[in-house]
């Protein structure tokens, strides 16, 4: 059994605790947090990552945030609490997830016009508790309405880390998979290391095998030649914002795979729950991309790999446009063909 990826522990004078991310697979930590720099500081550093893993984060870092607050006046509270949602949601641009958690902490604690300061640090406690509660059923459910894409023998790739990890439970790519396995369903993953940081080979092989899931870990590079020797039935990873038109930001290297599958015949699927729907955008053009610092690429893991003074460019994720995926599964069915007009009709 893997500890839960993130939880709250304990009452309001509690604090969150996580699976660190960065240590993996060499060791399983957990550490616990109980201030709002350390929450930011776990975001940033991928402590705790994946869209809907740092939208239970940063509702948890909120609280955080705001229980010691000494002040008893609601106006006052309630403008720090816009405050520091703002800090927050710098922590990573790129994942909706993350500012629609915050946003939803902010709704409750305005729309509550009765409620003492102290009446409200518990609601908002019990709120985002709610969250990643919630985000366990929602990512089984995506499980359940992916699941029959997961044939006996077939043979998929994922990218990235879109599982249990990225998210409370089950995760959102990976929870088709989890449920066929439970159901004694044989078939195998091919793992993208997905460079420069690894969450491929060091979190989703690490988490598929304690699943005892068949798994091979590739280079990014190899996907292509995989699906040229018709060694890839289907591509399924997860997505960070998908715009209203069905543009979709998921780690870098995701859209090099979906024109890859598109030229191949191949399915492309995306798996992700509608709090990672951005309606506000019309297209994948406005996601912002979160840039990472040039040491994860030339010295990712303690070794420089590049020359000391060379320019490098990491973009965090792409963007891979509607046409391309086959089809958006969420926990409110399944979104097939890609368009606003799909989009619009299961949000809805
Ligand atoms: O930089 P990361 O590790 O947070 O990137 C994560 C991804 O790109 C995931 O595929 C995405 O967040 C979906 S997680 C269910």
């Amino acid at each position: 059994m893997i500890p839960r990826t993130i939880e709250w522990i304990g009452n309001l004078e509690g604090c969150v605790q996580l699976i660190d991310q960065t240590l993996l697979p060499g060791r399983l930590e957990l550490v616990q947090i109980s201030d709002l720099k350390s929450l930011f500081e776990a975001i940033r550093c991928l402590k705790v990552r994946g869209a809907p893993a740092i939208g239970i984060a940063g509702a948890m870092g909120l609280v955080l945030a705001l229980r010691d607050a000494q002040t008893q006046d609601r106006e006052e509270f309630l403008k720090l609490l816009d405050t520091q949602a703002d800090y927050l949601a710098c922590a990573r641009p790129t994942a909706v997830n993350l500012t629609w958690a915050l946003e939803r902490l902010r709704n409750v604690a305005h729309r509550q016009t009765g409620l003492s300061v102290a009446d409200l640090k518990r609601m908002l406690l019990a709120e985002a508790k709610a969250i990643r509660d919630e985000d366990a059923a929602t990512c089984r459910t995506i499980g359940q309405n992916g699941l029959a894409l997961i044939k006996p023998g077939a043979r998929i790739l994922t990218h990235c880390n879109a599982g249990s990890l990225a998210t409370a439970e089950y995760g959102t790519a990976l929870a088709p998979l989890y449920l066929a396995h439970e159901k004694g369903i044989d078939f195998t993953v091919y793992v993208d290391e997905t460079r420069p940081l690894l969450q491929g080979s060091r979190l989703t092989a690490w988490e598929l095998g304690r699943a005892g899931i068949e798994v091979t870990v590739i280079c990014d590079s190899v996907a292509g030649h995989l699906m040229s020797l018709g060694r890839i039935d289907l591509v399924i990873t997860g997505a960070d914002r998908i715009a209203a038109n069905g543009d979709a930001a998921n780690k870098i290297g995701t859209y090099s795979l979906a024109r890859l599958a598109r030229d191949h015949g191949i399915a492309f699927y995306i798996a992700a729950p509608a709090s990672t729907f951005d309606l506000s955008i019309a297209d994948g053009s406005q996601i912002p991309i979160e840039q990472r610092a040039a040491e994860e690429v030339t010295e990712g893991f303690g070794r420089r790999t590049a020359p000391a003074d060379v320019k490098v460019y990491s973009p965090a994720f792409d963007v891979t446009p509607a046409e391309f995926i086959t089809a958006i599964i969420t926990e409110l069915g399944v979104i097939e063909p890609v368009n606003a007009e799909t989009i619009a009709r299961v949000m809805r």
